[in-house]
């Protein structure tokens, strides 16, 4: 048996909160409603969205917050539907699909997978399906 490790070369990271501790997806539903995005620590340490579908689940992506354009973290807004960057305005749709620049580029995506009742993020290494084409940070 091997535990998700907290790093390493292709290994899992299980996603942790503010304070450094791991993410237990039972509490995290009840205090994270259906559609919410809210952020955790990710993979390399970047923060990284958690997705709660419309079925109250955790998606199976995880959203890096960095902008593509200089590197803010995308804050969601709920009421707009869409990620809204700060420093330039570029937005991003509910998937992070870029739909306004400056942003070149959309959110780069993790894999995220509930285990032991743990979000555990991997690289995303498959076709981005929100664009149909490989991965730009991969
Ligand atoms: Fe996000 Fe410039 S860093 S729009």
């Amino acid at each position: 048996f091997i535990p998700p490790s907290s790093g390493g070369a292709g290994g899992g990271l299980v996603a942790k909160d503010e304070l450094g501790n791991d993410i237990l997806v039972s509490a995290y539903l009840e205090k994270h409603l259906a559609g919410d995005r809210s952020l955790a620590q990710g993979l390399k340490g970047d923060p990284t969205y958690i997705v709660v579908t419309e079925d109250h689940t955790i998606a199976n992506y995880g959203l890096n917050a960095v902008c593509t354009h200089l590197g803010c973290v995308v804050p969601w807004n709920i009421s707009e539907n869409k990620f809204i960057c700060p420093c330039h305005g570029s937005q991003y749709d509910s998937t992070g699909k870029v739909v306004r620049g400056p942003a070149p580029l959309s959110l780069a995506l993790a894999n995220a997978t509930v285990t032991d009742d743990k979000v555990v993020f991997t690289p995303w290494t498959e076709t981005d399906f929100r664009t149909g084409k490989e991965p730009w940070w991969a």
